[in-house]
C-alpha cells in the first residue's frame, strides 16, 4: 500500500495544481469561492488519478490529459454538492457543505458551474477533434446517467421493498459510471485501441460499483472523525443499500427512521442491529467479487506498472477506512 500511497499522492498533488491553474477564483469571488470550497478540502483525487493511469495503461503521456483529469473531479464535486443538498447532509470532508456555508440556491449554481466548467476544461486537453468530440460524448452521457442514478437512489428511500438487482443499476448509474468514463477518456485520448478502451470502461464499472458499497458499508462503519461527516447518515434518510436490502431479505427488523427525525442514539440502535446481522459482510464480499471481475476486464492491457497501479487502485477502493 506504500507503493500505491506515493503513486496516488503525486497524481492528486498534480491534480491539484491544475485546478489551481484551470479554476481560479473570479468575479463573482464569492461563486467560485463556493465552487472551490469542497473541492479545496481535498478528497481523495481516485478518479482523476484513475483517468491519468488508464492513460498510461495504454502508452500514452498523462501530462496531455491532466485537464480531462480535473474534469472528471471537477464533475465528481460537483455532484457532491447537489448530493448534499438531497441527503440532507451538513457535512462532507470534515467542511459544512456547501449549502449549509452559503444556501441552497448558491450550493445548486456552485455545482452547476463546476459541471459546466468541466466540459470547457475537458477541451483543454491533448487530443484529436475526434477522440475530442467522443470524450466530450461520453462526459455528457456520463452526467446524464449519474441523474438516472440520483433519481433512483431518492426514489428507493421512500420504497419499502428494493430488489439487489437494482440496487446494482442504481449505483452503476450513480457512481461507477465515473470511474467507467475515467477509464475510457483516459484511454481515449491518448489513441488506446477500441478493445483497451472498452476493457478500461468496464474495469472503471466494476471497480466503481464495489467503491460504492465500500462508501455504503464505511457510513456504517467508519468514525465520524475519519468519514468527514457523521455516521449512520443513510440510515437517517431510509436509504436503500445493499446492506439494508441484505437485511430487510433475512427479516432483520430494522427501525426505519422517517426524515431528520432520528437521534444519535437510535442511529447508533439500529447500527448495533446491522453489524449482528451479518449483512455488513454480506456486502463487503459482494464487493470482492466485483473487483475480482474488474480486475479480469483488463485483461485486454499489456502488462505494466500502471497496470498493476490500476488494480493496486481497485483494491484500495474497497479496502480503505475513509
Ligand atoms: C464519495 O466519493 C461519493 C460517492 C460517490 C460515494 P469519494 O469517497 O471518492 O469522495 P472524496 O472525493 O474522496 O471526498
Ligand atoms: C453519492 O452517493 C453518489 C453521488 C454523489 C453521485 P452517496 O450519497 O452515498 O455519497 P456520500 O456518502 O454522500 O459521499
Ligand atoms: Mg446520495
Ligand atoms: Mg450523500
Ligand atoms: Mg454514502
Amino acid at each position: 500500500m506504500v507503493i500505491l500511497d506515493q503513486e496516488l499522492r503525486r497524481r492528486a498533488g498534480m491534480i491539484s495544481g491544475a485546478i489551481e491553474e484551470l479554476l481560479p477564483v473570479v468575479h463573482p469571488r464569492e461563486l467560485y469561492s463556493a465552487g472551490r470550497h469542497l473541492v479545496d478540502a481535498g478528497g481523495k483525487r481516485l478518479r482523476p488519478c484513475m483517468l491519468l493511469l488508464a492513460a498510461e495503461a495504454v502508452g500514452g503521456d498523462p501530462k496531455g490529459v491532466v485537464p480531462a483529469a480535473v474534469s472528471i473531479e471537477l464533475v465528481h464535486n460537483f455532484t457532491l454538492i447537489h448530493d448534499d443538498i438531497m441527503d440532507n447532509a451538513a457535512t462532507r470532508r470534515g467542511r459544512p457543505a456547501v449549502h449549509v456555508k452559503w444556501d441552497e440556491a448558491g450550493a445548486i449554481l456552485a455545482g452547476d458551474t463546476l459541471y459546466s466548467k468541466a466540459f470547457e476544461i475537458l477541451t483543454a486537453s491533448e487530443a484529436g477533434p475526434e477522440d475530442m468530440v467522443a470524450s466530450v460524448k461520453m462526459l455528457a452521457r456520463t452526467c446524464a446517467s449519474i441523474c438516472e442514478g440520483q433519481w433512483l437512489d431518492m426514489e428507493f428511500e421512500r420504497r419499502e421493498e428494493v430488489t439487489e438487482a437494482e440496487y446494482l443499476e442504481m449505483v452503476e448509474k450513480k457512481t461507477a459510471v465515473l470511474y467507467g468514463a475515467a477509464g475510457w477518456i483516459g484511454s481515449r485520448l491518448v489513441g488506446g485501441s477500441d478493445e483497451e478502451v472498452e476493457g478500461l470502461e468496464r474495469f472503471g464499472r466494476l471497480v466503481g460499483i464495489a467503491f460504492q458499497i465500500q462508501d455504503d458499508v464505511l457510513d456504517l462503519t467508519a468514525p465520524a472523525e475519519v468519514l468527514g461527516k457523521p455516521r449512520g447518515g443513510d440510515l437517517a434518510e431510509g436509504k436503500k443499500t445493499l446492506i439494508m436490502i441484505d437485511a430487510i431479505s433475512k427479516g432483520v427488523d430494522i427501525p426505519i427512521f422517517s426524515k431528520k427525525n432520528a437521534t444519535t442514539e437510535e442511529i447508533e440502535a439500529a447500527l448495533t442491529i446491522l453489524r449482528a446481522s451479518g449483512s455488513i459482510d454480506y456486502a463487503r464480499k459482494r464487493a470482492v467479487r466485483l473487483v475480482e471481475e474488474g480486475k479480469d476486464a483488463l485483461a485486454v492491457i499489456p502488462d505494466s506498472e500502471a497496470k498493476r497501479l490500476l488494480m493496486k487502485l481497485s483494491d484500495y477502493m474497497i479496502s480503505r477506512s475513509y
